[in-house]
């Protein structure tokens, strides 16, 4: 670390000026939130269009007003179909929100079993692998339904497949696991091919094992291109798996992110059975919103477009939170791997920090995710690793809130370091 370099004196000096820098912007009363990856009102005015449709639905075959049509229209599934590169068959149309579809799912499985037979709350103790960091309210679903979750270490292309390969062997109580393979949440990590090969063949002791593969950022790149990716379900079919995995997407970071449309992708059969149980909780889902996104995003291609559109808006504020981030990473302060897609950055700073980092900052009037939420049970063994979530702010305040970041990180270690 940089500070090694220096004799105590030296840094007694770095720390008072950095005390001056703190009762600065202590004085300012700030109060920013980089806390949750929530799209910026610019991004969000790309879709306004979808407020000002006209809505000629009198010629319909259907009257999307009307009670009906419980998996979604066919032109929705098509343009979901297209955006995950599975067949229409593949999709089931939900609400406004993948994440209630993954509840939905994950609590029908202990409620109902797969396929309706043995119900997993009638199995004893059941757990979740959870790949770490990862994303907080997938850990949540786990610990409202009292799911046990055992943390899986995240590598540079995917989590740690040999210690996946390895518990689910022996352990029949092991019944999922949750992934983000895109632009992982908060790493950015994206899954490679042979670790999805990997996923493809598990061989699980548990017959009703599920994969549960979250594409919230599918098409959510920072760069001039977009992940290339197979068709999942049919590489699951070629090894005799295609019930295993549940894909989940939705449009509430392409148009709006509490008003867009969700989707299930799975085999046929488990559509069928996804249908049959949905049928008890819904007669369908909004229709005249999903006939309004089939109006404005129109196909995959059109959809690129407009994804672009929102990295123009991105990018610059991934830029210079990297920017000054690399200042810190440079002399040893904090680790972090600079994402291509996603909605997040996530930061290791050095073990046992973490917490008085985000308290800090918090006295300085900047919110972050609390301590731990991107393990299981909130719980960060080690202390260290900080999301950061540089979408919703404008660059000023971005700008701002980064200083006060770093100021935090370095105020934190040399006050350690120097045991004030
Ligand atoms: C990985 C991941 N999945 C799902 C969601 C929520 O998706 P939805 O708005 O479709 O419920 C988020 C939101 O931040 C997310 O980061």
């Amino acid at each position: 670390m940089y500070y090694d370099n220096y004799d105590i004196k030296h840094l007694k000096n770095i720390y008072n000026e950095l005390e001056i820098e703190y009762k600065n912007i202590k004085a300012k009363n700030i109060s920013l939130d980089i806390s949750r990856g929530k799209p910026c009102k610019k991004q969000l005015d790309l879709s306004n269009q979808l407020l000002k449709l006209e809505m000629k639905i009198d010629n319909l075959p259907l009257d999307l007003r009307n009670y009906g049509v419980l998996d979604g229209l066919d032109c929705m599934k098509r343009i979901f179909a297209e955006i995950l590169n599975v067949e229409i068959d593949n999709i089931f149309i939900g609400g406004n929100s993948s994440l209630s579809l993954m509840y939905d799912i994950v609590s029908i499985f202990m409620l109902n079993g797969d396929m309706c037979v043995n119900p997993w709350s009638n199995q004893g103790k059941i757990k979740f692998l959870c790949p770490v960091p990862g994303y907080d309210r997938h850990f949540s679903i786990c610990e409202n339904l009292n799911i046990e979750m055992i943390s899986i270490s995240m590598n540079k292309d995917g989590p740690d497949m040999d210690s996946i390969e390895k518990l689910i062997k022996d352990d029949d109580s092991i019944k999922g696991i949750w992934n983000v393979p895109i632009y992982s949440n908060p790493s950015g990590v994206v899954y490679s091919k042979e670790v999805i090969e990997r996923f493809a063949k598990l061989k699980p002791k548990a017959k009703d094992f599920k994969v549960f593969w979250d594409q919230a950022y599918v098409l959510h790149t920072l760069t001039d291109e977009f992940i290339d990716k197979d068709n999942i379900i049919k590489l699951f079919k070629d090894y005799n798996n295609e019930n295993m995995i549940y894909i989940f997407g939705s449009t509430s970071k392409i148009t709006f992110s509490g008003s867009g449309v969700s989707c299930i992708a799975s085999s046929v059969q488990n559509i069928e059975f996804i249908k049959k149980v949905m049928s008890i909780k819904t007669i369908g889902n909004d229709k005249l919103n999903q006939f309004r996104h089939i109006k404005f995003l129109k196909n995959i291609d059109n959809i690129k477009i407009h994804m672009m559109n929102h990295k123009e808006i991105l990018k610059p504020k991934f830029d210079l939170v990297i920017k000054k981030l690399n200042i810190l990473k440079n002399i040893g302060l904090i680790d972090f791997i600079e994402p291509k897609g996603g909605y997040f950055i996530s930061v290791d700073t050095i073990k046992g920090n973490a917490d008085d980092i985000i308290n800090m900052c918090k006295e300085l009037g900047l919110i972050l995710t609390p301590t731990g939420s991107t393990y299981p049970y909130k719980k960060d063994l080690d202390d260290k690793n900080i999301r950061i979530a540089p979408t919703y702010l404008s660059l000023n305040e971005l700008d701002i809130a980064m200083d006060i970041f770093s100021l935090s990180v370095k105020y934190v270690l040399l006050k350690k370091l120097i045991n004030i």
